[in-house]
């Protein structure tokens, strides 16, 4: 039984199997072909934050692999009211097959995991978003077609999701340079952990000086859920981070840029680049549909039957 609260939950082999099982299915998807991979299997999806992208999509995943998913607000359950993690966990574990949360502390994540018997993915909490970089990586893969000679430039917060990316990257060989203002910087536990796996993370103060080696460039909000009491000091510190038409013209001619969404166009990037030429993140969005597939299916332990 495994969890997914961190991409480093995963080995380097589980990750790739991920990412090759949700190219399967997407491919699957396309010829229309209609599976029931998770029949009579439940997700809960427990969320103290709102979502489009990872509740539409794991929800859809579920309902294509055949299963069911339980949309669950935070205060709609007996947890706003108080009841403890760790009995929702324990009660939870005897009706569904794997639970899925959003929250805002990680340590909300980690205590529901420690009382769960079946697994606990991690769909946003405020040190990581792993289902979000493994969609992520079926992109880059996508467009690059390899993880090895591919330098990804992050330019902005060094938020949730720039902290499952450094370490996606440490496991997938992606060199990564990471640019945000000072004391914006990731997590220094995540540093550390990448360091540990053999990751190529430098730090670039210069947003000018990161694009230009750079073959994705990827930014997030500057303001992150759980933040909106900081958004006017941010906006001062990010000025000059933002992925703009001038930005991408110091970066080389092929550069893909992708953000998770949502955006906050003409924050940390303009409408001209989302809607322009370089940009992916459409395609991005897709992949959550994918890689949800892989991730439920490895965790649910079915992963064999779509061979
Ligand atoms: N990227 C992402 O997780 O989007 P949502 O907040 O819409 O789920
Ligand atoms: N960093 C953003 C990601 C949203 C998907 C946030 O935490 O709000």
């Amino acid at each position: 039984m495994k969890h997914l609260l961190s991409i480093s939950d995963l080995t380097r082999d589980e990750l790739f199997e991920i990412l090759k099982l949700a190219e399967k299915l997407k491919e699957e998807r396309y010829r229309g072909i209609v599976t029931d991979y998770l029949k009579n299997k439940s997700l809960a999806m427990i969320f103290e934050l709102p979502s489009t992208r990872t509740r539409v999509s794991f929800e859809v995943a579920m309902s294509d692999l055949g299963g069911h998913a339980l949309y669950l607000g935070w205060n709609e359950l007996q947890l706003g009211r108080g009841e403890p993690i760790k009995d929702t966990a324990r009660v939870l574990s005897r009706y569904v097959h794997a639970i899925m949360l959003r929250v805002r502390d990680h340590s909300t994540i980690e205590e529901f995991a420690r009382y769960s018997s079946i697994p606990v993915i991690n769909g946003l909490s405020n040190l990581e978003h792993p289902c979000q970089v493994i969609a992520d990586l079926l992109t880059i893969y996508e467009y690059r077609g390899d993880f090895r000679d591919v330098t990804l430039a992050w330019v902005g917060d060094g938020n949730n999701v720039c902290n499952s990316l450094i370490l996606a990257s440490a496991l997938t060989g992606m060199r990564m340079i990471v640019s945000t203002p000072e004391n914006y910087e990731p997590d220094s536990g995540i540093m550390q952990k990448a360091r540990e796996l053999g990751g190529e993370i430098i730090f670039e103060r210069d947003p000018v000086k990161a694009v230009g080696e750079a073959d994705v460039i990827y930014t997030d909000v500057w303001t992150s859920m759980g933040q909106e009491g900081e958004k006017e000091e941010r906006l001062t510190a990010f000025k000059g981070y933002q992925i703009s038409d001038e930005l991408l013209s110091r970066s080389k001619d092929d550069v893909v840029v992708m953000h998770c969404l949502p955006a906050h166009r003409g924050e940390e990037i303009t409408d001209e680049v989302i809607e322009g030429k370089h940009s992916i993140v459409f395609d991005q969005a897709e992949n959550r549909l994918h890689a949800q597939k892989a991730i439920l299916l490895k965790l649910i332990g079915k992963e064999n039957e779509v061979y």
